[in-house]
């Protein structure tokens, strides 16, 4: 049996387009996804849209559309922004799917009743709608929420509690030893030192008359479960666990990507869930940073916001991938401009790898036959350098992606210092070798390509195959 593998994104609030920051978590499974099934593993990438949530309510009001029509409608604008960013997820799962993910929420709150850690209480507090969350005074500025521009509601009522308190020993010791491993290391000790201080038992549901989405309490339809008791659910609920099916057997415990802001959520209250629930914890939790641009947070009054679709239409999905797998550290953030993205995408992509890729494929063509079959074989049966998967399972994608770029550049090298398309015209054997030679290491470029630029590693190959340079340059400059 093969290893499997499976990985998951967070799933996004379905109230606005997806931006940079969406962009990033989601290409960055993508090209993990990838390059574990380029191992021979049997991979399952999940995504999807957290959809019963108040946001959502508002937004759809406020695009004065029902909830279904306009969850629809964002949803397909969601998958056809993965599409365009040739996301190769398994499923998308969407947790307003009462057939789907009900029944594994359902059937987790039944096992944490079970073992007596859910209890009704009265809380009181102040909510903030853009929060999802309670909020608390010294958060106010003027009394509003800074970060919502909004008042906060005065909310009182019986909830029902998750005694998450009782697990802060067991989760650190999951986290210290390693069994579910937080990458990097400085979030394991942000996680650590927040466990050091005990957590607090949290809210989880919510009556049912203020939230107008969402999946009811089993027994008690005058509350529903609230945000988090849903919405981390949906790594399993998505497997079939609920409702019986194999794939929760074969790919749980897996490994969740997701960024700074969600980090308690997914070390310590979903971790407590499990434990409560007697379920294995994920394996692994990598933390990204923020997508900044020019250095601060995106942000629609600073008019920094950079859409996905923008720089996809304008310089092609792939030139997306390529940015945010290589310019973009996966463990602190990082930044992207309109200048930064153009400089990297005319440096790397124009001149690097298109220009090479049109220089060794212009000399091949002139100069030696096509590869045989077989060698084409032999080139992809060959393994992909270690170093390559040893930066990816170290999640040091960028570092994966630079060492291709090393081997571009090392290649323009010897062109320049060698000159084969000289050499091949007064000694042409010799000539001929050193191209031949030039074009099984693009080849092998091509293949380390394959997870971080699909399309880009499919063409080179198919050029290397036809033994022809590109009809139009793979990656035009812009100016
Ligand atoms: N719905 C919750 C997640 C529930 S998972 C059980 C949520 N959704 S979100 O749409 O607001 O954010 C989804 C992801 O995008 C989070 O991992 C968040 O960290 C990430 N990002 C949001 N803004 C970002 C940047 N500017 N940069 C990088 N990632 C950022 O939270």
């Amino acid at each position: 049996m093969s290893k499997t593998f499976y990985i998951t994104t967070p799933i996004y609030y379905p109230n606005a387009k997806l931006h940079m920051g969406h962009a990033y978590t989601t290409v960055i499974c993508d090209v993990l996804a990838r390059a574990h099934r380029l191992k021979g593993e049997e991979v399952y990438f999940l995504t999807g849209a957290d959809e019963n949530t108040e946001k959502v309510v508002r937004a759809a009001k406020e695009a004065g559309q029902n909830m279904e029509e306009y969850l629809n409608n964002i949803v397909e604008n969601f998958k056809s922004l993965f599409s365009k960013l040739e996301i190769s997820y398994d499923q998308f799962i969407r947790t307003s799917d009462s057939k789907n993910h009900w029944p594994g929420v359902t059937e987790i709150w039944k096992l944490l009743e079970k073992s007596g850690d859910i209890e009704k209480r009265s809380y009181e507090g102040l909510y903030c709608v853009g929060h999802e969350a309670f909020i608390t005074e010294k958060d106010l500025v003027l009394g509003k929420c800074p970060e919502h521009d909004e008042k906060p509601q005065l909310l009182k009522e019986e909830n029902y509690f998750f005694k998450l308190s009782k697990y802060t020993k067991q989760i650190k010791e999951k986290i210290e030893s390693g069994e579910m491993e937080i990458i990097p290391e400085s979030r394991k000790n942000e996680i650590l030192a927040l466990l050091e201080r005990g957590l607090e038992n949290i809210s989880f549901s919510r009556s049912a008359d203020k939230m107008s989405v969402g999946i009811p309490v089993p027994n008690d339809s005058s509350q529903k479960i609230y945000v988090w008791g849903d919405a981390l659910v949906n790594y399993i609920s998505a497997l079939g666990f609920g409702r019986g099916d194999e794939l929760y057997k074969k790919f749980w415990p897996g490994m969740h990507v997701i960024g700074k802001d969600i980090l308690r959520f997914h070390a310590a209250i979903w971790p407590g869930m499990l434990l409560s629930a007697g379920l294995p914890l994920p394996k692994k939790l990598l933390v990204h940073g923020f997508i900044t641009s020019g250095g601060k947070k995106m942000s629609k009054s600073l008019g920094n916001v950079i859409d996905p679709m923008f720089l996809i239409d304008t310089y092609g999905a792939e030139a997306v991938r390529y940015y945010l797998a290589r310019h973009i550290s996966p463990f602190e953030d990082g930044d992207l401009t309109l200048e930064s993205f153009k400089d990297a995408y005319n440096a790397n992509l124009a001149n690097g790898l298109g220009n090479l890729t049109s220089r060794i494929m212009k000399m091949a063509q002139d100069n030696i036959e096509k590869l045989k079959e077989e060698k084409i074989e032999e080139l992809e049966k060959k393994e992909i350098p270690k170093e390559f998967f040893d930066y990816l399972d170290k999640f040091e994608i960028n570092k994966a992606v630079d060492l291709i770029w090393f081997e571009i550049s090392e290649m323009d090298k010897f062109i320049q210092e060698n000159q084969p398309f000289k050499v091949v015209k007064t000694e042409k054997e010799k000539g001929q070798k050193m191209i031949s030679d030039l074009v099984i290491r693009l080849f092998n470029v091509a293949k380390m390509l394959e997870p971080i630029l699909p399309e880009t590693s499919v063409k080179i190959k198919e050029l290397i195959k036809q033994n022809r340079t590109p009809d139009k340059p793979l990656f035009a400059r812009k100016d």
